[in-house]
């Protein structure tokens, strides 16, 4: 049985009481996939203990966002997990979900910290979204002082997400080790996400273009030498922009986010693209080939 606690008393006794061992960490917003279901596979495999967090977050969402509409579906995300839970492969393993009932739980009404990465946070993602990695690194931040994990397990569709939560470690120096996961995507190639379900027909066709595109510019840059391949992705970022409402598509040093350097090895492709109200976010890396 998954035990489901709602409220930050509650969760402060378990934890200081739970057995022994290694506690991997899954913050989520729920209406859980396979994506995230991917996440606390791999947290059960790697501890003792796993918890999952479900909590759709007031401070990450601006004022004309989704906040009020995001799917909350706690019964059935309960019952996804009961299901991968139960197979044998998780045996003596424990599973928790801290889903707390109201917001304030997690932000009391005389909350006001605020926790904030520089750098990382001024570019794609952070240009259109101000103050969304403010709110990120907040309840990150608050949701791991509370659950007091050893690590903590992200996807990489939010790439972004997952570079500024691992500087804030490194910075705070949380002695947390953050696990990145690989994107899980639906047959076509689209990236799970729970805004896919926002779609319409015709605009989750659409949709396709993102990550058809990112696969383009993938295969140019891995079939020529730096810095030729990196002029061809630029050419062909720019006319694939022409075609349907880009927030943006980027090629990025994958470290720092920045303009690909003479130290760059890894480059990402990063792009975000609006259909009607919903704004779907991608990403590729490929490593760079310089001819010898
Ligand atoms: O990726 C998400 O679902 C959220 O941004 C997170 C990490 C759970 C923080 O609210």
């Amino acid at each position: 049985m998954i035990e489901i606690i709602r409220t930050l008393n509650q969760f402060e006794t378990f934890r200081n009481n739970l057995r022994p061992g290694t506690i991997g960490f899954v913050p989520t917003m729920g209406n859980l996939h396979k994506g995230h279901l991917s996440l606390v596979k791999e947290s059960l495999r790697q501890n003792d203990n796993t918890i999952v967090s479900i909590f759709v977050n007031p401070k990450q969402f601006g004022p004309n966002e989704d906040f009020e509409k995001y799917p909350r579906t706690l019964g059935e995300d309960n019952k996804k997990l009961k299901d991968l839970y139960r197979d044998e492969e998780f045996r003596g393993r424990l599973l928790t979900i801290f889903a707390p009932e109201v917001p304030e739980e997690i932000f009391p009404s005389n909350f006001s910290t605020k926790i904030t990465v520089g750098d990382l946070t001024n570019k794609l993602c952070g240009i259109n979204r101000p103050g969304h990695f403010d709110g990120v690194t907040t309840v990150v931040y608050r949701l791991f002082s509370i659950v007091k994990p050893h690590k903590a397990y992200f996807g990489q569709k939010d790439y972004q997400q997952y570079l500024v939560c691992k500087k804030m470690i490194e910075d705070l120096r949380l002695n947390i080790q953050l696990v990145p996961m690989p994107t899980k995507r639906d047959e076509d190639g689209l990236a799970m996400s729970s805004r896919n379900q926002y779609l319409t027909g015709t605009d989750r066709e659409l949709a396709l273009v993102l990550p058809q595109t990112l696969e383009k510019l993938k295969e140019t840059i891995k079939s020529n030498f730096w810095p030729e391949s990196y002029g061809l992705a630029l050419e062909l970022a720019g006319e694939s922009k022409k075609e349907g409402d880009w927030d943006y598509l980027e090629i990025l040093d994958a470290k720092t986010l920045r303009e690909p350097s003479e130290r760059t090895h890894t480059v990402i492709l990063a792009g975000a693209l609006k259909l009607g109200h919903t704004r779907l976010i991608d990403n590729k890396l490929v490593e760079i080939r310089y001819a010898r």
